[in-house]
């Protein structure tokens, strides 16, 4: 063995334009095992990222050259990315709906499952309909970054959101982010606390929506995630030995919490979509329908008690 290292040495030579610097990028990303669609969409993010320029601007700035400390921070974050960190950590902020929401370590990034998951919501609480609930008290159990607590906020202009978590350094995220929106803040509540022991004694009865996205990946599941999902918080993605046990807790004390006549949504892991509607059901919900995200998986469950 002669000692020499086979990893790629990321951005060795300057780039003479952005361009070229995402070339560069894309192979590096690629070479690490990324496939090649997965490595050209991180590159970009990331190569566009320290140009600082967005929309048409971008096409126009390719053939300019990178500064050298431009160059100097995309190598950082091409290091970064290479060690496992997820692309959103890396840019700081992630797109949700209509709001772009800060995100790193501590705080689970927001998917895309997610966004269609307060599509749902929302149809429960009749805006999609045109005939919107007046002032509806919802709850988001495990609100991370704030996500879904703050979209259903931003497009039901009259709801009233309470966001618990467990967890202080995710509150730390979603704090900030309710901070990036003021006018949302009023009537945004986030609290501390284990599931339902996070939200006030009086809304026992009240709430006209609960929404969650537990963590709901079992042990055994959790060893096969990718390095990077592996970097985000173990509390917001295990759910005990069978991916089942936040997603009981939360069913089975939904009804003493839910108006009559109000529904639990929930976006649960594919190959359980249909085991946590018969726990639903067990709970004496009178109707459960379980949802499919656009590429006809079901992830979402809706119970109405
Ligand atoms: C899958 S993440 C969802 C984050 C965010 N709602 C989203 O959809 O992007 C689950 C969240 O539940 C929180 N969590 C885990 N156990 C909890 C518990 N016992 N009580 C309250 N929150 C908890 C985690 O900290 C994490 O933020």
């Amino acid at each position: 063995m002669s000692g020499v290292s086979c990893a790629p040495r990321p951005l060795e030579a300057e780039p003479t334009t952005w361009r070229r610097a995402l070339q560069e990028t894309v192979l590096l990303l690629g070479r690490d095992g990324e496939n090649a669609a997965a490595a050209a969409a991180d590159a970009k993010w990331i190569v566009r990222e320290v140009a600082g320029v967005a929309g048409a601007d971008w096409w126009l700035a390719l053939d300019s050259p990178p500064r050298p400390d431009q160059t100097q921070r995309l190598r950082s974050m091409v290091s970064r990315r290479l060690d496992g960190e997820p692309v959103a950590y890396l840019l700081g902020g992630w797109a949700f709906r209509s709001l772009h929401l800060c995100v790193g370590p501590g705080a689970l990034v927001p998917r895309s499952e997610t966004e269609q998951l307060v599509e749902v919501a929302l149809e429960r609480l009749g805006v999609l309909s045109g005939g919107a609930a007046s002032a509806p008290l919802v709850a988001d159990l495990g609100t991370g970054t704030g996500a879904i607590a703050l979209s259903i906020a931003a497009e039901h202009p009259s709801a009233t959101c309470w966001a618990v978590d467990s967890q202080p350094a995710a509150l730390a995220w979603a704090q900030r982010n309710l901070d990036r929106y003021p006018e949302l803040s009023r009537r945004v509540n986030l609290s501390r606390g284990h599931w339902y022991r996070g939200l006030p004694r009086g809304l026992r009865g009240k709430l006209d929506l609960l929404v969650s996205n537990p963590p709901y990946v079992s042990e055994d599941e959790y060893g096969q995630l990718p390095p990077d999902v592996r970097r985000e918080p173990l509390s917001a993605l295990v759910g005990g030995s069978d991916g089942m046990s936040d997603v009981r807790e939360i069913v089975r004390e939904a009804r003493f919490w839910l108006r009559p006549g109000s529904s639990l949504v929930m976006e649960v892991a594919e190959r359980r979509a249909e085991q946590v509607g018969e726990l639903a059901a067990g709970e004496g919900a009178r109707s459960v329908r379980v949802h499919a995200d656009l590429a006809g998986r079901p992830r979402m469950m809706v119970a109405a008690w």
